[in-house]
């Protein structure tokens, strides 16, 4: 098997230790993340790697001299519900593989814990952890049963305690994560491989509409006060702001509806809003509007409604020189703005970091049927040890 053939094996085999049997779902340290530590451990210790689990519950492989200057290469291992095989996972496996490509430098491959937000609605547990920004509110964060952040970590046997000892080591002296582009323009303009030039900014609102239930039949159209329709005319006011302004994105993409029955008036919706824009000022004007809607919404339709604001990321340039380095280890490879997160974004205020794009067929993520080309990770893997060579620390 080729080394490439391997980086995708493995994510496929990783893909099948899931919370939900036919699909892939595998949320911060639920039982599933165990099988995923047994084996990405295994496979870092083969890789001749020393494999530690950090209380945030990141796998940690450390490879070559210790007291030397390191290069961190890091990704997430968690997915978002119904997930594809390589969004994060490809970044620890291509990790994986340039230890194996044995670097000549001292090499920290991380799987982080948590990045995508869908357990515990914040995203980053696992790189907050490594950066040192992982502070109490998220770890008092509850999940849908009830259970924190802090539970959740005892519950799968660490000390939460001890998080402050996984804190980035002072020898790394540079941060490389390898991602799919998750998106359509790579595909589109024919590249296998691109440079991240900077990561969208993101902000996230829980909304709660509060009309009044009331009995579907009886109740006039005048008189009602339903929480759905008003939430509803929100989401298409959003779809219709997005759509007037590139590089804008503006996603309605949960709705709970209560009581929740045919013959009921919806009386309460809560929603969400992920809003992304590269540029932090137009984000946060695009931001202004939307709440601007709740209000004139509200007011007319008589619903009472509340937000939230529960993420308010900067967009983050990467590093200027790794990308040049970059650039050239991967052929001449164009630079590209990207429009998911990632904990790049995390670690960038401590570390130069970089990121290395791999095209993303059908342009097709967050979705059972995301997928890589293996040629496309080959010249990954090529561009990685080219990089890794060029590097002085
Ligand atoms: O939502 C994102 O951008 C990332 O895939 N978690
Ligand atoms: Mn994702
Ligand atoms: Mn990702």
């Amino acid at each position: 098997m080729s080394p490439a053939e391997k980086v995708i094996a493995r994510c496929r085999q990783l893909a099948l230790f899931t919370e939900q049997p036919g699909r892939t779902t595998r949320t911060f340290l639920s039982p599933p993340m165990r099988d995923v530590h047994r084996l990405v451990g295994e496979w870092m210790r083969e890789a001749g790697m020393a494999v530690t689990i950090d209380a945030a519950g990141n796998i940690r492989g450390l490879g070559g001299p210790l007291d030397r200057p390191r290069l961190l290469i890091a990704s997430h291992l968690d997915t978002v519900i119904d997930a594809g095989a390589f969004d994060g996972i490809i970044g620890v496996m291509l990790g994986i593989a340039m230890a194996e490509a044995n670097p000549g430098c001292s090499l920290e491959v991380i799987g982080f814990s948590e990045e995508e937000s869908i357990r515990f609605g914040f995203p980053f547990i696992g790189s907050r952890a490594v950066a040192g920004t992982l502070d109490e509110a998220t770890l008092a964060r509850q999940d849908a049963a009830g259970v924190t952040v802090t539970e959740a970590i005892r519950h799968y046997g660490l000390d939460p305690d001890q998080i402050p000892d996984a804190r980035l080591s002072p020898h790394v002296f540079a941060y490389l994560e390898f991602h799919i582009e998750q998106g359509p323009v790579m595909e589109q303009r024919g590249i296998p491989l691109a440079v991240v030039s900077e990561i969208t900014g993101i902000t996230r609102l829980r909304v709660t509409f509060e009309g009044s239930a009331n009995h579907a039949g009886t109740t006039p159209m005048s008189g009602r006060r339903d929480a759905l329709t008003c939430a509803a005319e929100w989401a298409l006011a959003l779809e219709r702001m997005a759509s007037r302004e590139e590089h804008l994105v503006a996603t309605v993409g949960t709705f709970e509806v209560s009581p929740g029955a045919v013959n009921i008036i919806p009386g309460q919706v809560r929603a969400t809003l992920d809003l992304r824009h590269p540029n932090d000022r137009r984000r946060n004007e695009a931001v202004r509007t939307a709440l601007q809607y709740l209000q004139i919404l509200g007011e007319r339709r008589r619903i009472v409604i509340h937000h939230e604001v529960t993420m308010d990321q900067p967009s983050v340039a990467m590093d200027p020189d790794l990308r040049a380095r970059l650039a050239v280890a991967a052929g001449d490879a164009p630079e590209i703005a990207s429009g998911a997160f990632h904990d790049a974004m995390v670690l960038a205020p401590l570390v130069p970091a970089c990121m290395l794009f791999l095209r993303t067929p059908g342009g097709l993520s967050h979705h059972p049927d995301e997928t890589v080309q293996q040629a496309d990770v080959e010249l990954a893997i090529e561009a990685g040890i080219r990089f890794i060579a060029g590097l002085r620390p």
